[in-house]
């Protein structure tokens, strides 16, 4: 393809140096947005009687119909184009004429590639959020589902206290919650027209930025041209909504893989999630969560990549800024690619209750219990304490648990236990009396269901 910016320079330039040049390898995936945002721009010119109206009407028709052969595979994009901009009005100018060349007129393709960048993102972002409303559906309702079984609640996987399973997974739809109003901001400030800032400085047309923002279904204008040109901002903001994202996914996969453990046995995944071992005839590797934790890394890098693309940057467009794509469409396919399969993994997981249930009445998971019931009958809470962990490694040294212990033998240790311990330690007890406010009470699990339910109506 003849360079079109040929205007200084008249020497070929090297292939080589034509293919590191080159982005059309990855940008052509915004050739939608830039059609778009070309055919916005058409109209404003018109309107503002900077080209003629016949003109505006072929250039829109040509970009219509370049749009439709694209769509529609009539239409290859040329590989030796320098960019996705570049092709699009080359094609024009091939198919309309001469009026194909007044489409570039008060513009750059430094706000182009800006502008086309947001509206891609824009529209990624409504995707991701609808993925994640639907995981957050699947996982409020397993909560639900799972609202009464009790398992063991670690800290440092340490058995440390029974916690309803249906708490433990609103811990993963609150975590959720958080990630989804990140991005719905994210969005607020992806969606800024920049068209109209031009190569950095504006132009001496009298152009009207806020009608072609309004064509463009964008909210607001960006009031400086440089930042305009030079902002990613919004697109490092999105990685960093991913990478958290992702980081949350990783966690729950993390979990998923203890539980699917042998040794664990809490979960059992479906048979559509999980894998075999090409040796070994009794695995069942649950590959998709390691998977969705390994991939996290990738997410990680994307945002690490633009960050330090831009970390040095002077103003105004320079171009290692054509570095920015690359791992925004990264993060993009990454995260669509886990949630599809990781939500209907969640959805389908079996959960072993009794399993659950066997785990937390051994590891003396209910020792802060006995130490709380000795404080309701007076006994400050350190010596309540001591006296517990004593009973506790009674309990080991016999080969028994709390639960076993004679009321003979718990008076032995202090005169305050009665008939009533036996009530205080009971697993069910302990986590039902767990009232607070966003304790894992039956109650307060119910609470937390209710108002995510409530939070995103009929969408989850
Ligand atoms: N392909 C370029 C990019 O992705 C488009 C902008 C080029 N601008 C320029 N002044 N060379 O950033």
């Amino acid at each position: 393809m003849k360079k079109m910016w040929a205007g200084r320079t008249a020497g070929e330039t090297d292939h080589f140096a034509d293919d590191f040049n080159s982005s059309i390898r990855f940008d052509q995936r915004l050739y939608e947005q830039d059609i778009r945002g070309s055919i916005a721009h058409a109209e404003m010119l018109s309107a503002q009687k900077i080209i003629p109206e016949s003109a505006k009407n072929h250039i829109v028709a040509g970009l219509e119909d370049i749009l439709s052969d694209l769509q529609e595979g009539v239409l290859e994009v040329d590989p030796s184009a320098e960019d996705i901009h570049m092709f699009v009005e080359q094609v024009l100018t091939e198919r309309i004429g001469e009026e194909g060349k007044m489409l570039h007129t008060a513009r750059s393709r430094n706000d182009q590639v800006a502008l086309d960048l947001r509206l891609y993102l824009k529209a990624e972002i409504d995707e991701i959020l609808f993925r994640l409303r639907r995981l957050l559906r699947v996982i409020v309702d397993q909560a639900e589902k799972e609202k009464n079984t009790i398992l063991p609640g670690y800290t440092h996987l340490q058995r440390a206290q029974p916690v309803l399973f249906g708490h433990h997974l609103m811990a993963y739809a609150m975590m959720l919650d958080r990630d989804i109003s990140r991005l719905e901001d994210t969005r607020k400030r992806t969606d800024v027209s920049v068209i109209g800032s031009c190569a950095l400085a504006g132009t001496t047309y009298d152009t009207d930025r806020g009608l072609e923002a309004s064509l463009l279904g964008l909210s607001r204008v960006g009031e400086n041209s440089m930042d305009g040109v030079s902002d990613r901002d919004f697109a490092a903001e999105f990685l960093f909504d991913c990478s958290v994202l992702m980081m949350h996914l990783s966690r729950f996969s993390e979990e998923i893989l203890l539980w699917t453990s042998w040794e664990f046995g809490f979960v059992e995944l479906d048979d559509r999630y999980t894998t075999g071992s090409s040796i070994m005839p009794q695995k069942k590797n649950s590959d998709m969560a390691e998977l969705v934790r390994g991939k996290t890394g990738r997410v990680y890098g994307d945002l690490m990549t633009l960050l330090t693309v831009l970390k040095g940057l002077p103003l105004a467009y320079n171009k290692d800024m054509q570095e920015d794509k690359e791992p925004v469409f990264d993060a993009v396919d990454t995260i669509t690619m886990c949630l599809d399969v990781f939500t209907p993994m969640i959805a389908t997981m079996k959960v072993r209750r009794e399993n659950m249930k066997k785990a937390a009445q051994k590891g003396f998971i209910n020792a802060t219990d006995l130490a709380d019931y000795l404080t309701r009958k007076g006994m400050p809470f350190r010596d309540a304490y001591k006296i517990s962990g004593k009973m506790v490694s009674w309990c080991m040294e016999h080969g028994t648990v709390l639960e076993e212990v004679s009321l003979d033998r718990y008076r032995e240790f202090s005169a305050l236990f009665d008939e009533d311990v036996y009530d205080a330690i009971d697993l069910e007890n302990c986590v039902n009396r767990r009232i607070s406010e966003g304790g894992t009470s039956a109650s307060s699990v119910e609470r937390q269901i209710a108002l995510i339910r409530k939070k995103y109506e009929g969408d989850v």
